[in-house]
Formats: C-alpha cells, structure tokens, sequence
C-alpha cells in the first residue's frame, strides 16, 4: 500500500465548522478534502492500494489523525462537500477520547488521538519520504514500494514535525520547480508511482 500524510497545521481537529463556508470556518479543511480526492479516487473508481492520513493540528481537540483506506472505504465521493460531511460526522465521535491507535468508525474510516510523532511508529520499515520545494528532483530519486508521503498543507511544514521526520530517515524530494497545491502535489506524486508501478 502506498500512504499519503497530509499535515494540516491550522485544519481543525473538532466537527464544530460549517458546510456551507468550508474554507472560511474550518482552519483550511478543504484543503485536506481535495488530498482525500487527489490520493484515492480516480476517475472511476478508488485506488485500494492507498490511504491516507489527515494530520489535523488545529482547534480544541488537536491532535487527531483521520485516516481513510482505500481498500475498505466505500461510498467516497469526488466533490468536496460529501468529504467534508464524512470528516465532520467522523470528527464528532468521541470513540477516540480514551483509545490509543486507530478505532474504526465506518468502512474504511478511523481516528486516533495524536499527530505525526504518534503516527510514525505505524510506518517502521516502510520508506518515508517528505515533499518539500528545493529538494532533490524526485524523478531522479529511488522509490520503493510501500512509500509513506508526507506532504505540508498551504503553510508548509512546522519545525517539530520536520525534526521528527528527519529523526526518522525520511528523504526530502521535490516535484519540479513550482510550488505546487497540496492536493496537486498528492496527484503528481499518485503518477510518478504509478509510472513506476509501485
Ligand atoms: C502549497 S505547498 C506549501 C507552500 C508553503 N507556502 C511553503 O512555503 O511551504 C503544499 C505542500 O505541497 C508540497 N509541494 C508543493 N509543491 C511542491 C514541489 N514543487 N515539490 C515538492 N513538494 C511540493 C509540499 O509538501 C508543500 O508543503
């Protein structure tokens, strides 16, 4: 399976924003939203050799991580309002107040208490590797399968969660030139694997 992380530093943690003003009332889930889409839907259907990972760091209840299976999900839809309602219905549970990892919420949906230092345990063994402008050109770098990708929101990466990553051997690549939109970047990312077939 390949991973997709998404770090949402300002995203909120809590279900408490409005549908109608995604962007405006959420801390930029929409961004997160669109990775949801870029990471596991393709034009007919869902890549169920992927998942991943919305690292939300903003509000009351930050951290929390959703995560959303390809293999399992069902009933994802591309447009951006039925996954903001699936990650609002899933941000109002409470199952996770006291659990420590992933509990189940519906098929293919789970929540844990924590952000990335608690994630990176799950990924032992598998390789990491950070997208960050000005990095080595990732066409020239190897990838191997099983790849975990991190990605920043539209404010790019916090300090910690960068020293955390290091610590953990992650290698930097970069996607061309252009700074990229997160959801963008998950796309090009999609097709440098596929192109590899990994
Ligand atoms: C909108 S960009 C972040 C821009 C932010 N202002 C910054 O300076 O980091 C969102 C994320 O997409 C990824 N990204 C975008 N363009 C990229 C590129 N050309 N190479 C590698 N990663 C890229 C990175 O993970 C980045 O954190």
């Amino acid at each position: 399976v390949r991973s997709f992380v998404i770090i949402g530093r300002t995203a909120t943690a809590s279900s408490d924003f409005l549908l109608d003003d995604l962007a405006g009332s959420s801390g930029r889930l929409d961004v997160l939203t669109r990775c949801v889409r870029a990471a596991l839907l393709t034009s007919h259907g869902v890549r169920k050799d992927a998942d991943v990972f919305l690292v939300l760091l903003g509000g009351e209840r930050a951290p929390r991580t959703v995560r959303i299976q390809g293999e399992t999900a069902k009933f994802l839809r591309p447009d951006e309002r039925s996954l903001a309602v699936l990650l609002q219905k899933s941000l109002a549970s409470h199952a996770d107040d006291d659990a420590t990892g992933f509990v189940d919420l519906r098929h293919g949906v789970s929540l844990s208490r924590g952000g990335v230092v608690e994630l990176l345990p799950m990924f032992e063994g598998r390789p990491l590797y950070v997208l960050s402008e000005g990095a080595p050109d990732v066409r020239e770098a190897t990838l191997a399968k099983g790849a975990v990708i991190v990605l920043g929101d539209h404010t790019g990466f916090d300090e910690d969660t960068l020293a955390a990553l290091r610590a953990r051997g992650a290698t930097s690549a970069s996607l061309g030139p252009v700074s990229l939109h997160s959801d963008d970047a998950v796309c090009v990312m999609n097709n440098e694997l596929d192109r590899r077939a990994l």
